[in-house]
C-alpha cells in the first residue's frame, strides 16, 4: 500500500520509556501552541476517543488484565489504533490540523513487538494495517537512561491511586525499551529526534519549539 498523501496538516508523535517526561513537554508544547493562536488537537495512545479509551480501560485494569495473552494485547492496542486513526487523527490532518499524539504505533513495534518478543516484523505490519500505513511527519523521542526514567515513574506511582502493570517491569525490560527505540530511530533519522530526557524541562521545552519552528518551518 502506498502512503496515503491526506497529510495536509502535521503530525507530530512523542516517544519513549515511562517516566521519561514525555506528558510534560506534551502539555507544555500545547501551551505554547495555545499562545501563539496556532491550530492543532491533542491525543494519546492508548486512548484518543471514547471508544479507544474503554479499550485502555481494559489494558490497564489489573483485575483483567492478567489473563490477556500477549497477542490478544497487541491486538487490543491495534484495536484502539484502528479506531483511532479513523476517527480522530485523519480527519484532523485532513483539516490542516497539527495532530500531537502520546505514543502512537512505535510503541506497539517496541513494546509488544521488541520487549515483549512478538516480533518487529509482525507488529510493524499489524500498524501498518491498522493506520493505513500513516506515519507521524516527525517523533520526539525522549530518550532517559532506565534507572532515572524508572526512579522518576516510580515517583510518580506512589502519588497514583492504582498501579498499573505498565510499570511493573523490571530494569532489564526498560533497558531493551531504550535500546528498541534508539534503533528506530536510526532507522527513520527523518522524521525522528533524540531529546535528553534527563535535561531541564525547559531546555527541553526549548530544543522541541526550535525544532518545530526552525527545522520543519511548522510557524
Ligand atoms: P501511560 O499511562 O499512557 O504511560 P506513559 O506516560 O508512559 O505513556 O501507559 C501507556 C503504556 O502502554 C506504556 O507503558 C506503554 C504501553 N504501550 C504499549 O505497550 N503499546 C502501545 O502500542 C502503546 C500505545 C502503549
Amino acid at each position: 500500500m502506498k502512503k496515503q498523501n491526506i497529510n495536509k496538516g502535521f503530525f507530530i508523535t512523542f516517544e519513549g520509556p515511562e517516566g521519561s517526561g514525555k506528558s510534560t513537554q506534551v502539555k507544555l508544547l500545547a501551551e505554547f501552541l495555545d499562545s501563539e493562536g496556532i491550530s492543532y488537537i491533542l491525543t494519546r495512545e492508548p486512548g484518543g476517543t471514547d471508544f479507544a479509551e474503554k479499550i485502555r480501560g481494559i489494558l490497564k485494569d489489573t483485575s483483567l488484565n492478567k489473563v490477556l495473552s500477549l497477542k490478544t494485547e497487541a491486538l487490543l492496542f491495534q484495536a484502539a489504533r484502528a479506531q483511532h486513526v479513523f476517527e480522530k487523527i485523519k480527519p484532523a490532518l485532513k483539516d490542516g490540523k497539527i495532530v500531537i499524539c502520546d505514543r502512537y504505533a512505535d510503541s506497539s513495534t517496541v513494546y509488544q513487538g521488541e520487549a515483549r518478543g512478538l516480533g518487529k516484523k509482525e507488529i510493524e505490519a499489524l500498524n501498518y494495517f491498522s493506520t493505513d500505513n500513516l506515519n507521524p511527519d516527525l517523533t520526539i523521542l525522549m530518550d532517559i537512561d532506565p534507572e532515572t526514567g524508572l526512579s522518576r515513574a516510580h515517583i510518580r506511582e506512589n502519588c497514583s491511586l492504582e498501579k498499573d502493570r505498565f510499570e511493573e517491569q523490571g530494569l532489564s525490560f526498560h533497558k531493551k525499551i531504550r535500546e528498541a527505540f534508539l534503533r528506530l530511530a536510526s532507522e527513520h533519522p527523518s522524521r525522528y529526534r533524540i531529546i535528553n530526557a534527563s535535561d531541564e524541562v525547559s531546555v527541553i521545552h526549548n530544543k522541541i519549539i526550535h525544532i518545530l519552528r526552525d527545522e520543519f518551518k511548522l510557524f
